[in-house]
């Protein structure tokens, strides 16, 4: 076989994804094609379309060497036979099971892509994350013209989280790899082992028949987004009892059973895939008949939204019963650290909900504040972005921290509060500020799970 790959899709996951096999596997030529032309350009640009520390020198290193960005997804098809598809995979909008299950038109599309160009042989490889037994639909597309070209279906799901994509890539603490178990199954699996091998020790290359893959891709992120809501509703309880949840999630995460990970509580969970990957879920298991099982997990999704609103009501309660005219300023955009992306980001959440209450939102984010203009566009209400956090908080009656960014771990506070309209709050859903110091300086300091510090006379 050619040692030669093809990714379909240039998004998140597939242009990091190829440039580090590209920079693995130096005798590999990988082409990455996408539709979107713009998205092309920037990845053959200096502004690539996605912040990811690391990425830069990735690119840079292999681009042009071994790593291609194209917009020839046809001629790409013919010149590949291992081909990756990392399509975009959003909750579906539309029609039967809008808002819940996966919105496959652009997975489909590629198949028949994939099957009207290719003139030999290949393996295609579900990168994206889809609904357990895809497989067969792509397999059963891409097997329908009797040509003599046979097609081997892998599932080969993708872990990295935003923000820590190429720590992730480098040292995944697995790979999994699902395939038929049959020869082909076995020898398609096998030249797909053969890249991760390069870099992966082989304990932690996983292989697996193709349905337990696509389903573990949901379960993984269902129980990392269950940790966090479980978490989350210990937060509402510590503020009932005076505990401090961050000391509960010590205290409980320090048994092995539990673990440490994932246990931070916060204004929500953000991101692209933990809502639409448990929606997708709860449908499968609704589709199966599965009820209780199906609100058991849609449940989890349902925290995440009254610990938002929770959020927003806290602010309310704390600031007299009313928003309107007072100017808040969010400090951070993107869903987590480390990423310029926002999609299902609570800030956006926060963003709508605070100009509901006719409140004037001053948005500060490092990376984010392209996509927080589109994201607010279409909302009614008085934003302003301003990339400097000392001009975002200058006038405001409030900072509320929606990313844990480290920039606002070290911010001159004295200098901030000064320039504040007064009483000042802080809203910290991410519980990263020094508490008592920002209290000492003069501000009313609200934490998530923790006892808030005023200045008021109870
Ligand atoms: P994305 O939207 O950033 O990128 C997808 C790209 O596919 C887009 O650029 C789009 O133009 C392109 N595309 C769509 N149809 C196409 C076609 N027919 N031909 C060529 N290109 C086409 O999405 P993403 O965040 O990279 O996610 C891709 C998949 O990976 C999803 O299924 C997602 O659930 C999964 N995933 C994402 C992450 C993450 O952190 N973002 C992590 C793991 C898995
Ligand atoms: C997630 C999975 O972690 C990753 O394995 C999968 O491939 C894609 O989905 P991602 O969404 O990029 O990755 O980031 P992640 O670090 O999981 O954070 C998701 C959201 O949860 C963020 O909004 C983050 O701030 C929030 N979070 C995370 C918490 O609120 N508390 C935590 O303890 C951890």
């Amino acid at each position: 076989m050619n040692k030669t790959i093809l990714c379909i899709g240039a998004g998140y996951v597939g242009g990091p994804t190829m440039a580090m096999i590209a920079s693995k596997c130096p005798d590999y030529r990988i082409t990455v094609v996408d539709i979107n032309p713009q998205r092309i350009a920037a990845w053959n640009s200096d502004d690539l379309p996605i912040y990811e520390p690391g990425l830069d020198d990735l690119v840079r290193e292999t681009r042009g060497k071994n790593l291609f960005f194209s917009t020839d997804v046809e001629g790409a098809i013919r010149d590949n036979d291992i081909i990756f598809v990392s399509v975009n995979t959003p909750t579906k909008t539309f029609g039967a099971g809008a808002g819940m299950a996966a919105d496959l038109q652009y997975w489909e599309k590629t198949a028949r892509q994939i099957l009207e160009n290719a003139q030999s042989s290949k393996i295609v490889i579900e990168k994206s994350t889809l609904p357990v037994r895809t497989a067969l639909a792509m397999e059963r597309i891409l097997n329908s013209q009797a040509n003599g070209i046979s097609f081997d279906v892998l599932s080969n799901p993708e872990f990295l989280a935003e923000g820590s994509a190429i720590w992730d890539m480098e040292n995944p603490d697995r790979v999994l790899i699902g395939s038929r178990e049959t020869d082909r199954g076995r020898q398609a699996r096998n030249a797909i082992l053969e890249i991760y091998a390069r870099w992966i020790p082989r304990e932690r290359i996983l292989t697996t028949n193709i349905w337990s893959s696509e389903l573990s891709k949901l379960v993984a992120n269902a129980f990392l987004a269950q940790r966090i809501s479980s978490i989350n509703t210990i937060s509402a309880l510590c503020e009932k009892t005076e505990a401090d949840v961050a000391e509960v999630a010590r205290a409980v995460g320090m048994d092995s059973r539990i673990g440490a990970k994932f246990l931070n509580a916060s204004v929500g969970f953000g991101g692209s895939c933990f809502k639409k990957d448990i929606l997708n879920l709860v449908y499968l298991c609704r589709f199966y008949g599965l009820e209780e099982v199906a609100d058991y997990w849609e449940r989890v999704v349902g925290i995440n939204v009254y610990q938002q609103e929770r959020f927003i009501m806290s602010m309310l309660t704390a600031m007299f019963n009313t928003l309107a005219g007072k100017r808040i300023c969010l400090l951070g955009f993107a869903f987590k650290a480390n990423t310029g992306d926002t999609r299902e980001s609570p800030a956006i959440f926060i963003a709508r909900r605070l100009a509901e209450e006719h409140a004037e939102v001053v948005i500060s984010d490092p990376k984010a504040l392209g996509n927080a203009r589109l994201d607010l566009a279409k909302i009614d209400g008085v934003f302003h972005y301003r990339e400097d956090p000392y001009e975002a908080a200058k006038g405001c009656h409030a900072l509320a921290v929606m990313t844990e960014w480290d920039l606002y771990r070290s911010l001159d506070y004295e200098k901030i509060y000064e320039q504040m309209d007064k009483p000042a709050f802080i809203f910290d859903g991410r519980n990263i500020l020094d508490h008592k110091r920002c209290f000492e300086i003069g501000f009313n300091v609200y934490p998530i799970g923790k006892p808030p510090l005023t200045h008021f006379e109870v």
